[in-house]
């Protein structure tokens, strides 16, 4: 048996322990948006905020995140509600596949919270453990900075996303 406190709402889930943060969000709370890419700390999919650090959950024993404060990407918004995150993903037609964008904007949201106005360079290294295999890089770096604009409240017109980070 393992404590979560996950998006703000506490489970008591039936689990052995040990078993990844990742594999209880997806087969016990239903929160499919973190995803299983490799297992193995190498490509991002899996994604999540721990106390408002990334953390690869396919990594994590359950165990050692109880009592911690667990955001998914769930976290960020609802569809009808979605939060500056997601609407930047959206607005900047960041996904091609899907695959890896909850990790991507996991991490970027751990950056966003721990550093408001980080800038362009800092976005690019700090998604830099996130792959994405369909190569829209770039169009994620935009989505990015075009969230860090609207957490600060910044309109369209005082930004040039794609002049900042380039095309692609
Ligand atoms: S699934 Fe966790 S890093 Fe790839
Ligand atoms: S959009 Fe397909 S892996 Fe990133």
């Amino acid at each position: 048996m393992v404590k979560l406190n996950v998006n703000g709402a506490s489970h008591d889930i039936d689990v052995d322990p040990a078993t990844p943060l990742l594999y209880v969000l997806r087969n016990d709370l239903k929160l499919n948006g973190a995803k299983f890419g490799c297992g193995l700390g190498q490509c991002g999919a899996c994604t999540v905020m721990v106390d408002g650090k990334a953390v690869f959950s396919c990594l994590t024993p359950a165990m050692l995140v109880e009592g911690r404060a667990i955001k998914t990407v769930e976290g960020l918004g609802t569809i009808d509600d979605p939060g500056p995150m997601q609407k930047a993903f959206v607005e900047q037609q960041a996904a091609q596949c899907g695959y890896c964008i909850a990790g991507m904007m996991m991490r970027a949201q751990a950056l966003l919270e721990a550093k408001p106005d980080a800038a362009d360079a800092d976005i690019r290294q700090a998604l830099e453990p996130n792959l994405c295999r369909c190569g829209t890089h770039m169009r994620i770096l935009r989505a990015v900075a075009r969230a860090r604009d609207l957490m600060q409240g910044k309109s369209a017109d005082a930004m040039a996303p794609a002049a900042a980070t380039g095309r692609g």
